[in-house]
């Protein structure tokens, strides 16, 4: 069989346009980024400013990520574009996933993996500027030997070519065949390199980012987790962090006894304003186009429409017109004019709206629509039971039933606090925003 040409090359682009993945370090994607000029600014001037931890707080799918992404990739330009007064940051190039089993230990050992691949790709840059980074090669050559504990591995996760190359120059290198080290060991050495790269905090540091930590609201001891790190990892010389958090937990978690005014306020990252969605996909449509006659099987019009119509959230939006375009035939869709395809878009996205209005509508209340309306149109999807008020209720009990109820049909998620055991955070999920998009607003009934 000939070998199937992806959807995204008939359209003319060497990948989606759509892409629901977060910007990233290593990518040259700060021309991606739309509108965010003052967070961006924000961020840079606490790294800059010696701030050990920014704290980046907003819904699922705004943007946190990919602006830490693009804010590490920004500062670990400074000192090449400019001389060496300008702080040295390194950035690794991903980030690091907060999951349901980690421990302190664990994502100490993960942080370090990141911390000891960004020193190695650098090896040479450091140590041209005279820093002494004491047993590198010993390092090196524990990394190829069976005693090296999974770090080989590790740190190749995340720098590829740290392992595959240079290792084995160091293997070379290296003369010498003592001792290995264990684990504490390691990351004492780690930390030695840390203080002899990063003397003051004004000169820079390792930028690691924290993502999703709304995580933690599923451990059983997550703020205590996030505490003990504190110390053991937020406030190591040489580290700089960007976390970020969906549903008010990277807010919840700063404000503890332990954390509070330690690190500054989160910067809360807001959804775009429709008037700057177009350019998003103006910008994606720019850096992946291949052929001049390249066409986008969803403009950057169709997809302000779809990202207003389902409660503004970037990542739903961009998933709807990805899906789309997958599941629509190219060669169709050639001969259309724009506004054609575009129609088409809004169809396939009423459907799939209706798709799950049919489904539900026997079992959905008029006063649940409303609330779940009101949440997708007025409140972009996200809510606490404090916001009570916004939906027309006084009592919290009748307003909690409507949202269990919406809950049952997965057309929002509703979790505890964990901070606040009564305050329950709503969120709309995907499904409950497109039946929003899809039910004809004359049929949602007045207060
Ligand atoms: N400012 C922006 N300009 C252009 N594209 C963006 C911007 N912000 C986010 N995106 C895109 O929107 C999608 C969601 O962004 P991202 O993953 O950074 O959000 P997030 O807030 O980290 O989400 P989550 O809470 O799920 O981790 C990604 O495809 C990303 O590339
Ligand atoms: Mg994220």
């Amino acid at each position: 069989m000939e070998l199937p040409v992806g959807v995204w090359g008939h359209y003319g682009f060497s990948s989606s346009p759509y892409s629901t993945s977060a910007l990233q370090v290593a990518g040259a994607d700060e021309t991606l980024l739309v509108g965010r000029d003052q967070e961006l600014r924000t961020v840079l001037r606490d790294l800059i400013s010696g701030t050990q931890m920014v704290a980046l707080e907003g819904d699922y799918g705004v943007g946190k990520s990919s602006l830490a992404a693009v804010a590490a990739s920004t500062a670990s330009r400074w000192r090449q574009a400019r001389d060496s007064i300008a702080p040295l940051f390194l950035a690794p190039g991903r980030p690091l996933e907060l999951e349901e089993k980690d421990t302190a230990s664990s994502l100490e050992r993960r942080a370090y993996f990141q911390v000891a691949g960004s020193i190695l790709a650098n090896e040479d840059r450091l140590i041209r500027e005279g820093i002494n980074l004491t047993q590198l090669n010993e390092f090196r050559y524990w990394l190829t030997t069976p005693t090296g504990g999974g770090w080989s591995a590790g740190i190749g996760a995340s720098f590829p070519a740290v392992i595959g190359t240079n290792l084995s120059i160091g293997r070379t290198r290296s003369s010498n065949t003592s001792t290995g080290f264990t684990e504490s060991g390691v990351i004492t050495l780690i930390d030695s390199w840390l203080a002899a790269i990063f003397v003051t905090p004004e000169a820079g540091g390792v930028i690691l980012l924290l993502d999703n930590l709304e995580v933690l609201s599923r451990f059983t001891k997550g703020v205590q987790l996030f505490e003990s790190l504190r110390d053991r990892l937020f406030k190591r010389q040489g580290l700089r962090w960007i976390i970020s958090g969906a549903e008010g937990t990277v807010r919840a978690a700063l404000s503890t006894p332990k954390m509070s005014g330690v690190f500054p306020e989160p910067i809360d990252i807001a959804p775009l304003p429709h008037d700057l969605v177009k350019l998003v996909i103006a910008r994606r449509e720019e850096a992946f186009r291949v052929r001049s006659d390249a066409k986008l099987p969803v403009s950057p019009s169709a997809f302000e429409d779809a990202y207003a119509a389902t409660g503004r959230n970037l990542r739903i939006a961009l998933g709807l017109a990805e899906r789309f375009s997958l599941r629509t035939e190219p060669g169709d869709m050639a001969w259309m004019t724009p506004e054609e395809r575009d129609a088409r878009f809004w169809a396939w996205t009423v459907n799939e709206g209706e798709k799950v209005i049919k489904q539900i509508s026997d079992k959905v209340t008029d006063k649940q629509w409303k609330v779940l309306t009101t949440l997708v149109t007025d409140l972009d999807g996200f809510a606490t039971s404090a916001n009570a008020g916004d939906f027309g209720y006084k009592s919290l009990s009748s307003f909690q039933a409507h949202v269990q109820a919406l809950a049952a049909l997965r057309l929002v998620n509703y979790t505890a606090d964990e901070q606040d055991g009564r305050r329950r955070i709503i969120t709309a999920t995907e499904t409950g925003r497109l039946a929003v998009a899809s039910r004809p607003s004359s049929s949602v009934p007045g207060k």
